[in-house]
């Protein structure tokens, strides 16, 4: 049954190019569930878009010494880039400096306001005297009241995941000058989550949402039973989006309450250019709202949104947040300050037109129920054993045997045998084996299993060997060939949401445009036939290609590179002696001489003989500066 779904993707902050992390968390598994909803005939729009606001963003352009919106433009244009690159299918890729964005956060926080939904008030704020600037979010450092973890954020603890305002951190310290902040007191405006805490426990606790994964579901209600307290969601900055209402100049809104709002925006942009109306998106209650995100964004997608879009009143609550636990790289934590990642752009360098091979090695590992370790061996792996050996390997074979044998038509199938009917009935229903994987937000069971299609040709040809019957019994190698290219057509279509540039060349080799009725991702299993007797397809072109160890080697040295640099950027070497005092320094008789006579010393190029007057005493002193001076 055909359904409108809005699919959003957390929208990356602008403070950098991405990474496999993001990739592996958030956009792969986001793509691959648009594309699977759009080829089962739904109505999607897959949302996402830079998020530009935020303190890591002033913290970057103030160390390049640029402005914000320079920093925002370039990553801007370096993520938009890497996404299409990899084939990310948004329907819209915004931005929060985008004017749609701008006018529709405002307008959602005026709405709150008028509503009564916000408290006002005049709070003791940390400040940094020094820096002359509140201190919130990402501007202070200091232990998380919950977990002990000392480097916690103003806003977020990354350790736990814990969100608090900044006056909870214990021992804070400014992230601008390291000092001690004192309190100064502000106007802010809250959002009184304790307010909706009830509602957040009927929706998630004694609702349907049991069918969260376990990781999302444990979080949330781990903080909705340790209580809600009033969240601000303004900040004393000048980057952001302006408090729209009396009394809210030189203050901004907080990042994370117009973020998200970025969806909606993103999706009103996308509905104007397309010629939509965008309301059914994000009001009707058929609508399925869906955020893929990692779990740094739990909280605010499963209490602090929903309690925005609950108090607006108008809109449809997420159906569900599939969120993602973390990908490791080589047994260590991403970091773009370290330079610890494989970023997307200069992947493409090394592996071009390998897009696929990445997007199936991180769905394959994805990190879905526990963080997870990218490794370029498990890489290599997943390519030589699994796409080349199995994938490949098949569809090289019915592609070159068909040309060989039928000058690429496909030929007339005599009688099945009892493993024919076997395999035919076992692709007819592969369609439904992936799609309860991606139901339930399982991408490396769907992709494993659609591996196992590839797995279930590979071994069907191994075992029937057309190549050594085609000498003594034509018509079984024929219904062999049959067979395997039926195989080969529903690999093409199954395999797109995961490796959509593979499946749109096989579709290609397969000629599949050329077919009656394009044959689709439902027609797998109500179709006897994909491919019919007589169908011409085209020659061969190789889907993957092995990788060598060599190559592989080049990446882990890469990395090692990364991180002698790191290491020796980061060193701090011990002093070797105390420091002595200024008395001390001045114990030194330290003299500038004059120099009465100097010449050159005979047979060389860079020594001089300098007569040197201290004052005391006249010394003779060779020197090695006879290039740079002359006598
Ligand atoms: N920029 C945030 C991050 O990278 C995610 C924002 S998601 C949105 O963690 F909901 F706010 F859009
Ligand atoms: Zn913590």
């Amino acid at each position: 049954m055909s359904k409108r779904y809005t699919i959003t993707a957390a929208l990356p902050y602008t403070n950098g190019p991405i990474h496999i992390g993001h990739l592996a968390g958030v956009y792969v598994p986001a793509d691959i569930y648009a594309r699977y909803k759009r080829l089962t005939g739904n109505d999607v729009a897959f949302i996402c878009g830079s998020d530009e606001h935020g303190v890591p963003i002033t913290i970057k352009a103030k160390k390049e010494g640029v402005s914000p919106q320079e920093i925002v433009d370039r990553y801007h244009k370096i993520i938009k880039a890497s996404f299409e690159d990899f084939g990310i299918t948004f329907d819209n890729y915004s931005r929060t400096s985008a004017k749609v964005h701008h006018d529709t956060a405002s307008e959602f926080f005026k709405t709150l306001y008028d509503k009564g939904e916000f408290i006002e008030e005049v709070s003791e704020q940390l400040y940094d005297a020094e820096a002359n600037q509140f201190l919130a979010d990402r501007f202070v450092v200091g232990t998380c009241p919950k977990c002990g973890n000392e480097e916690s954020y103003g806003d977020q603890c990354e350790k736990c995941g814990t969100s608090h305002n900044a006056t909870d951190l214990i021992n804070p310290k400014s992230a601008i000058t390291g000092n001690v902040p004192s309190l100064k007191e502000t106007k802010h405006w809250f959002l009184p989550l304790d307010k909706h805490e009830q509602f957040l426990k009927d929706w998630i606790l004694k609702g349907h949402k049991k069918d969260w994964k376990p990781n999302v579901y444990g979080q949330v209600k781990s903080w909705i039973d340790d209580g809600l307290r009033p969240r601000a969601v303004t900040r004393d900055l000048d980057w952001g989006i302006p408090v729209p209402v009396p009394g809210g100049e030189g203050k901004v809104l907080y990042v994370w309450f117009d973020a998200p709002i970025g969806y909606i925006s993103a999706t009103k942009e996308w509905a104007a250019r397309v010629g939509k109306d965008w309301t059914p998106y994000w009001k009707d209650e058929d609508t399925k709202l869906v955020h893929f995100i990692g779990k740094d964004n739990i909280v605010f997608h499963c209490i602090i949104f929903p309690a925005m879009l609950k108090a607006e009143g108008s809109y449809i609550l997420p159906d569900n947040v599939p969120a993602n636990e973390f990908l490791n790289l080589e047994g260590s934590k991403l970091s773009t300050s370290k330079n610890w990642a494989v970023w997307l752009h200069e992947y493409l360098v090394d592996f071009p037109n390998q897009q696929d091979v990445l997007r199936y090695a991180l769905t394959a590992n994805a990190p879905e129920t526990k963080d997870n370790d990218f490794t370029w061996s498990d890489f290599q792996a997943r390519n030589n054993n699994e796409l080349v050996a199995i994938f490949g390997n098949f569809i090289n074979r019915v592609v070159v045997l068909t040309n060989k044998y039928y000058e690429g038509h496909v030929p007339e199938p005599a009688v099945f045998s009892a493993l024919d009917e076997e395999t035919l009935a076992a692709v007819k229903a592969y369609p439904s084996v992936i799609e309860s994987s991606l139901e339930r937000y399982r991408f490396r069971e769907g992709s494993q299993e659609l591996m196992n299609l590839a797995r279930l040709g590979n071994k069907y040809l191994a075992d029937e060997e057309p190549w050594k019957l085609v000498k003594t019994d034509e018509a079984r190698t024929k219904t062999i060939m049959y067979v395997a290219l039926q195989i080969a057509s529903a690999l093409a279509t199954l395999s797109e949401p995961f490796l959509p540039f593979t499946s749109a060349k096989l579709k290609n080799i397969l000629c599949h445009t050329a077919l009656d009725a394009e044959s689709s991702w439902g027609e797998i299993s109500t179709k006897d036939v994909l491919l019919p007797a007589g169908h011409h397809i085209g020659k061969g072109e190789l889907l993957f290609s092995k990788i060598e160890d060599s190559e592989i080697q080049a990446q882990r040295d890469k990395l090692e590179a990364s991180k002698v640099a790191n290491d020796a950027a980061n060193k701090v070497l011990e002093p070797q002696k105390e420091t002595i005092t200024f008395d001390d320094f001045t114990k030194l008789d330290i003299r500038v001489g004059t120099i009465p006579e100097a010449e050159k010393m005979p047979k060389t190029k860079k020594l001089l003989v300098l007569k040197v007057d201290t004052g005391i005493d006249v010394r003779t002193i060779v020197s090695g500066i006879a290039e740079s001076f002359t006598p």
